[in-house]
């Protein structure tokens, strides 16, 4: 099984701000479809409370210990451990956070693509402390426009 790890950081390390996305960017969250079209997606409950509905076109796991979403399409469970025990037969499953999940998912991913937005912003949720020196960049995209941004493909170095 492939863990792959996908976030937007802003210049400050910033992923949220007052439970929402800091930025809105039009096209940067075209990344995330891509990459995750068809596949197993875990995000803990305040991420899917945003997203407010289970992803279309795949399966959407929601680590909570206070409520259940149980769709055909849409599971809960109670801790990141259980999610990966419970889907450890997928070929790939994507993490996409928040804050805890993604620390939990580090030390374990295979993969990080990291959408690195080139500015500041002010918020309450940070990407974790990560060790860069496991990793290898393997793709660098920059999109220039109003506030540029660079995708990012980290993978673990062997
Ligand atoms: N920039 C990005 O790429 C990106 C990606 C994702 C999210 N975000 C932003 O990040 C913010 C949300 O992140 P967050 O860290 O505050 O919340 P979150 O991880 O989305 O949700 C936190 C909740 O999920 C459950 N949970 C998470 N990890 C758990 C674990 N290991 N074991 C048990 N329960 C767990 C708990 O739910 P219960 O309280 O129900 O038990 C916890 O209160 C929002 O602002 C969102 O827009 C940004």
């Amino acid at each position: 099984m492939t863990i792959s790890i996908i976030v937007a950081v802003s210049s400050n390390n910033v992923i949220g701000a007052g439970g929402k996305m800091p930025w809105k960017i039009p096209g940067e969250q075209k990344r995330f479809r891509d990459l995750s079209l068809g596949k197993t997606v875990i995000m803990g409950r305040k991420t899917f409370e945003e997203i407010g509905k289970p992803l279309p076109d795949r399966y959407t796991v929601v680590i909570s210990r206070t409520k259940k979403f149980n769709f055909s399409n849409c599971t809960t469970v109670s801790s990141f451990s259980a999610a990966l025990e419970k889907f450890k037969h997928k070929e790939e499953l994507i993490i996409a956070g928040g804050a805890r999940v993604y620390r939990e998912a580090l030390p374990l991913t295979d993969f990080i693509y990291l959408t690195r937005i080139h500015r500041d912003f002010s918020g309450d949720v940070y990407f974790p402390e990560w060790d860069e020196s496991a990793f290898k960049i393997t793709y660098t995209r920059r999109i220039n426009g109003p506030i540029p941004y660079t995708y990012y493909t980290y993978k673990r170095i062997e």
